[in-house]
């Protein structure tokens, strides 16, 4: 890890701050990145306090001329990008049937095109180095795609899909390609949109912080964690059917009937 240059979007609250923490702890220069300066600099602050190297770069990752922006940053104080987390993302409830197109836009546009467009901006550099690792941080929910989460899950999905092929467009040429997915995890994402059921357990940001170092270390195609989603995230590809089952007689017991969406009108 020791001077391995980072960036760590998201980096403000949650699993990023977490991440951007051990790595910083462990002798990385890491690269802070989300829209709340406030956050960031108290966050490089605390970080050099400590001796750690932290560069504080507020962006807003669906904003492209702000991505060139944390790129240029980045190779002006640190030379160089070796890793890549793209972790920011919004998580907002978006059934289909109740999302409007502004927050369909907002999914997209953090989840999906901020991480789509930050990489082609980090790619050139890591390919003429013929080094660096590329990390997206998806969702169980891109496996597993769930109401009320469903719109969520598609920009998650679609993240696996884009690992999988930078995977074998670049893996040929020396760039890395990894995925977190993480189940629920106790960050404001969770706490404030209150989509975890209560019987869920949710552990804390830090143990996916732990997952992505160890990635970093050695890297891997995809870590699941908590690592007890896997059996669903298989049985989800074998028998999607019985988990359709699953979900709707636990949705049709969590829900009050006036909670239901409403039937497209006939006309
Ligand atoms: N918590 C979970 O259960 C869970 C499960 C699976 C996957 N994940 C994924 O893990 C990642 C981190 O989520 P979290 O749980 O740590 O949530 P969080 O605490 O809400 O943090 C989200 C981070 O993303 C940043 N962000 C949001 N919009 C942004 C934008 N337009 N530009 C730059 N940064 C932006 C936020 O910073 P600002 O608001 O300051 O910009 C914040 O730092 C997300 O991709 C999420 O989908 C989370």
């Amino acid at each position: 890890m020791k001077d391995l240059v980072i960036i760590v979007t998201g980096a403000s609250r949650g699993i990023g701050a977490a991440t951007a923490r051990l790595l910083a702890g462990q002798g990385a220069k890491v690269v802070l990145a989300a829209r709340s300066a406030e956050a960031l600099f108290g966050l490089e602050a605390d970080l050099s306090r400590q001796g750690q190297m932290a560069l504080a770069v507020p962006t807003d990752i669906t904003d492209p001329y702000q991505l060139d922006r944390l790129v240029e940053r980045t190779l002006e104080v640190f030379g160089r990008v070796d890793v890549l987390v793209n972790n920011a993302g919004v998580g907002d409830p978006s059934e289909v049937a109740r999302t409007s197109d502004e927050l369909v836009d907002r999914l997209f546009g953090t989840n999906l095109l901020g991480p789509i467009r930050l990489t082609r901006r980090v790619l050139p550099h890591m390919l003429e180095r013929r080094s660096g690792h590329i990390i997206f941080v998806s969702s169980v929910a891109g496996h597993i795609p769930i109401p009320p989460l469903t719109v969520y899950s598609v920009t998650k999905a679609g993240l696996l899909a884009l690992a999988e092929g930078l995977r074998r467009e670049v893996g040929p040429l020396g760039v890395r390609v990894s995925v977190v997915s993480p189940g629920f995890i106790r960050t404001d994402m969770v706490e404030q949109g209150g989509v975890a059921p209560g019987w869920i357990p949710t552990p804390g940001p830090e143990l996916v912080a732990s997952a992505i170092a160890s990635l970093i270390r050695h890297p891997r195609r995809e870590v699941v964690i908590p690592r007890y989603y896997w059996p669903l995230v298989v049985l989800n590809t074998l028998a999607p059917g019985l988990v359709d089952f699953g979900l709707r007689l636990f949705w049709s017991r969590r829900r009050a009937p006036a909670g239901r969406a409403p039937r497209p009108s006939a006309d």
